[in-house]
């Protein structure tokens, strides 16, 4: 054991799962480098956030420059950075979500998001959907059912949250447009058995669920859901803290599928690693909400603003060329599910991709496929994350301007993965 993880595990609590040992000391674009000398090819973008890859040089200057003006208001004094970020924001946000309230974390944001809802509807319910993901807190971790172990401990969880299925096409073997009726129709029987639509302020959805295992919603489940809010006057929170900022091949997926959300929770990638986070909605919506109804110290800070300002400049480059990186991937992958009886199911969108590995019988998860995989990957000097219920399924998240020459060597070291843990 090296002595800085030994001293780590003497003052960290041990909740983190490091996916490597080694100790990174430099970084820049998709590659970091170890203290011992290795460059590892990082496709976790340290869970799907540095989009632009590491030491973007234009976010970088941004955050240099903010440095040498102000660190911290805490809402005490008005400051510039807060401003232009929100208006670059809302330049590339899907129509209406116009007014921002800035947060740090994820499930804060999602936090927010169902605060507004509850309290400018005066309704208490909120539909959440089985495999979600929305953070640890104990409100978010109350709509979060990616997995149990999650809950575990926690009970009595945040009350009059009821949690719908979402379509599931792979494991349901069943197509996307007949796993779409499936969940449709079991959320018309929630509404009649369990909550009426009139106690409901919000249905909150991924529009791809992320943690849950890369499932995309698909159009037809997220148009069903913006006709039943519209028709009971309930509130579309769409959560796309990981779908966001180019990850799916347009700014947010919702615009992907030109599905309009009531409410937008946001974060991960809007600062290409500054801790920030928000959620947006119609001005109108935003305004009805009281001052000190919520709140935030840190939200804003006026470095992860300048960051985020800029890395969304930076993307206005990037974000076109997704959808070329995504076809070739895609190719690629489609290529190996042909030779390898260990995929059972590719699927995502943009450059947000899940490889379900499974086994012999092509349908039962198998997460053992998945460790010597990743270990393999680690081994050749490539980082990657898991996701799904049973840690079987590869998230495969480049960082958005990604060479395809760094695509394909990416690939290539899963490929051989792949075919060595065939051959044992
Ligand atoms: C969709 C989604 N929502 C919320 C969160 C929580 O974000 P954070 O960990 O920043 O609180 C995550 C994190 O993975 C996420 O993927």
């Amino acid at each position: 054991m090296s002595d800085l993880i030994a001293r780590q595990n003497q003052v960290i609590a041990p909740l983190f799962a490091f996916e490597a040992d080694d100790e990174v000391v430099a970084s820049e674009g998709s590659w970091v480098m170890t203290r011992a000398g290795r460059r590892l090819l990082d496709f976790t973008c340290g869970i799907a956030v540095s989009n632009l890859g590491h030491q973007h040089p234009h976010v970088k200057r941004a955050v240099i420059e903010q440095v040498n003006q102000v660190w911290h208001s805490g809402s005490t004094f008005r400051y510039r950075s807060l401003v232009d970020w929100a208006e670059n924001l809302r330049d590339v946000t899907p129509e209406g979500i116009e007014s921002f309230m800035p947060m740090n974390s994820g499930a804060e944001a999602v936090e927010g998001a169902v605060k507004l809802a509850r309290k400018t509807s005066g309704r208490q319910g909120v539909i959440a959907f089985r495999g979600g993901f929305h953070g640890r807190t104990m409100g978010s971790v109350s709509y979060t059912t990616s997995k149990a172990k999650y809950r575990q401990g926690y009970h009595p969880l945040v009350g009059s949250v009821f949690i719908s299925p979402y379509p599931w096409p792979f494991r349901w073997q069943m197509d996307q447009e007949s796993a779409s009726a499936r969940a449709l129709d079991e959320l018309d029987y929630l509404l009649k058995h369990e909550v009426t639509p009139g106690e409901v302020a919000a249905f909150l959805v991924e529009p791809m669920q992320g943690e849950g295992g890369y499932y995309p919603g698909g159009k037809t489940f997220l148009q069903g859901l913006r006709d039943r809010a519209d028709e009971h006057g309930i509130l579309l929170i769409m959560d796309e803290v990981q779908t966001g900022f180019g990850r799916t091949g347009d700014w947010f997926t919702s615009q992907v599928y030109g599905i309009r959300p009531d409410i937008l929770a946001m974060g991960k990638g809007i600062a290409n690693g500054l801790p920030l986070s928000a959620f947006g909605a119609s001005k109108e919506l935003m305004d009805s909400w009281p001052m000190g109804s919520h709140g935030t110290t840190y939200g804003g800070n006026p470095i992860s603003c300048a960051a985020s300002a800029a890395t969304i400049e930076a993307l206005r480059d990037v974000v076109p060329n997704v959808d070329k990186l995504s076809d070739h991937a895609f190719d690629r992958w489609h290529e190996l599910k042909d030779r390898h009886r260990t995929i059972g199911d590719v699927r995502g969108l943009g450059l947000m991709i899940g490889i379900e590995l499974v086994k012999d019988d092509g349908h039962t998860p198998s997460e053992e496929a998945y460790l010597a995989v990743g270990k393999h990957a680690l081994d050749n000097d490539l980082l990657i994350l898991p996701c799904g219920p049973d840690v079987n399924v590869i998230r495969f998240i480049p960082p958005l301007n990604v060479s395809t020459e760094e695509l394909d060597t990416g690939i290539d070291i899963l490929a051989d993965a792949l075919a060595a843990y065939e051959r044992q």
